[in-house]
């Protein structure tokens, strides 16, 4: 069964290279991103956990957990986390799930079997801090993932949960966002004041001011 924008995250009980993992208490009240990938000690791989232990900092800002799963054991995740930190200058930082027998990957609909049909593809999931689902997105084996992409679509996620607003094609942090299509111009007033509008439907106005304190508190 696929997971779907707004369902709850399938809870698990997982080993992991951090020890057994409850997922719905090791997410706590914060955002979360749950990554897959097919094979460890593979080069796509290697890089892609590499990068992503790279950007600790950037999802800690956000107050994110990230973690990651394939069907690998966790005895080949430490194995291969020697390898990472040698190629790419860092080892895996967050844990690492290891599903051999798949039960995950079955919850999470992460083995595309017209794909591959042993190993997980690489999905990514985000979850909010009310446990649901608030991203996916699915790579081929051969794609590597753009992980500063996830990070923008985390900015959009935590922005969009406290004001009234969406972001357009391509926007960043601090750039003009629209008017969500929910909002009356009679309430828009209300809260934005005034705004641009190019047509009657596309209302931009500036970014509103964000408080990180608040970013892991509500959607
Ligand atoms: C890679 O990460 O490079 C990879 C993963 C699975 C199959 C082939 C390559």
């Amino acid at each position: 069964m696929a997971v779907r924008l707004g369902d709850e995250a399938p809870d698990f009980t997982a080993q992991s290279t951090e020890g057994e993992i409850n997922f719905h208490q090791w997410l706590g009240d914060g955002w979360g991103v749950l990554f897959s990938h097919p094979k460890d000690f593979t080069p796509v791989c290697t890089t892609e956990l590499g990068y992503t232990a790279s950007l600790k900092a950037e999802f800690d800002r956000r107050d994110v957990k990230v973690i990651a799963l394939s069907v690998d054991s966790v005895a080949d995740h430490h194995r291969w986390s020697a390898d990472i930190e040698e190629t790419q200058g860092m080892a895996p930082n967050f844990p690492m799930i290891g599903d051999a027998d798949r039960t995950i990957a079955g919850m999470y609909d992460m083995i595309h079997p017209n794909a591959d049909s042993t190993h997980t593809v690489r999905s990514v999931f985000v979850i909010g801090p009310d446990n649901t689902v608030k991203l996916t997105l699915t790579y081929p084996a051969s794609t590597g993932r753009n992980f500063d992409e996830i990070l923008r679509v985390i900015d959009s996620l935590q922005l969009t949960a406290k004001h009234k607003v969406s972001t357009p094609a391509q926007w960043k942090q601090g750039e003009d966002v629209i008017i969500a299509g929910s909002v009356s111009n009679d309430e828009a007033k209300e809260i934005f004041g005034e705004w641009e509008s190019p047509k009657p439907y596309i209302r931009i106005v500036p970014q509103p001011e964000e408080d990180r304190s608040e970013v892991g508190a509500t959607t």
